[in-house]
């Protein structure tokens, strides 16, 4: 097999391109990829200040290491989520990366350590609030990355969901047809209101395959179990269908989900009436000042649940 550009050997079939890579190639696709995300749905331009959310997997890892390469000066936020023995482990993958390869490149890596700031780990912190475990940590990290962004003026916040997140979510969403949150699905999300940071998702338009791939062909050194509070849930089960009817027929994902997002910018106003919406319905969580619908924010109720509980 030779790569379909430039007939060298190559390492990476993509068939859902009818092509194959050899690694230089693969990784041009790859950065055009992200370019095209960044250029097509005007994420950030040259000198915006970035922050990338990174987990120690390899999506989040590979948008660092390609928007570095690119030429973005992004810096970098982890979540120790207090998960015991996977939380050490993601954290170091991140550390590791960031001393080796950003910070040289003049990059910088924040913390937050959930036991630190909330009191406990996520997996505590649920039991207290009789909530599931992944429900409470994505209320913690979707504040967390939040407040991160807007505390130190970061012009916007980026996450590394790539196709199959993005594929997997759109069928959760269509088949429980919950609407509502199909105008939320795009892979660039304006600050509506003061106190939001734009959030972007710049690797949609690459696959999972392809990401772990692009971690392995430059060394990058990533997490590569799942969350041990994943096991089981929906979004795997959706991928998994997702990625036979990809091996039947290839490029379904992207047509499934790239065609979503073109019919939803023909939706027009689109951003716009969601911005007019978020500011009639959002204001300052009466505890801590973030956006919110209701008088305090699900972050600051779930603390305050939880700390309730501790004290009875
Ligand atoms: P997930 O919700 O685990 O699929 O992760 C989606 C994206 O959220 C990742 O690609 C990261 O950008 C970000 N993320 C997830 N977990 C963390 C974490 N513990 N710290 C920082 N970013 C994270
Ligand atoms: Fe949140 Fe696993 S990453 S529960
Ligand atoms: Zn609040």
């Amino acid at each position: 097999m030779n790569c379909t550009r430039c007939k060298l050997k190559a390492v990476m079939k993509l068939p859902r391109h009818n092509a194959a890579f050899c690694k230089a190639c693969f990784n041009d696709f790859t950065h055009d990829q992200v370019g095209r995300a960044i250029r097509s749905e005007s994420m950030f331009a040259k000198g915006d200040r970035i922050l990338v959310a990174v987990s120690g997997g390899k999506d989040s890892l590979a948008l660092w290491h390609i928007l570095l390469t690119l030429g973005y000066p992004a810096d970098a936020l982890y979540v120790n989520l207090g998960i015991p023995g996977y939380s050490e482990r993601s954290q170091e993958k991140v550390s590791r990366y960031a001393e080796s390869v950003a910070v040289p490149l003049g990059a910088t890596l924040h913390f937050h350590t959930v036991e630190k700031e909330e009191g406990a780990g996520i997996r505590e912190l649920a039991q207290l609030v009789h909530r599931p475990t992944c429900s409470t940590c994505g209320t913690i990290k979707r504040y967390q990355f939040n407040r991160a962004a807007i505390e130190h003026e970061y012009d916007v916040m980026a996450t590394g969901h790539n196709l199959d997140d993005e594929a997997a979510r759109l069928l959760g969403n269509v088949l429980h047809w919950q609407t509502e949150y199909l105008d939320k699905q795009g892979p660039s999300l304006p600050a509506s209101v003061d106190g939001f940071a734009k959030k972007v998702k710049p690797l949609y338009r690459l696959t999972e395959r392809e990401l772990a791939a692009y971690c392995v062909l430059n060394k990058i050194d990533y997490i590569v179990d799942e969350c041990p509070m994943a096991q089981g849930a929906r979004t795997l089960l959706y991928k998994d269908v997702l990625n036979r009817l990809e091996t039947e027929s290839p490029g379904t994902k992207q047509y499934f989900y790239w065609g979503f997002l073109d019919k939803q910018r023909k939706k027009e106003p689109g951003h716009a009436a969601m911005a007019e919406k978020d500011q009639t319905m959002l204001h300052p969580c009466s505890t801590c000042g973030q956006p919110t619908t209701a008088d305090v924010c699900s972050y600051c109720k779930l603390i305050a649940r939880a700390k309730n509980e501790v004290s009875r």
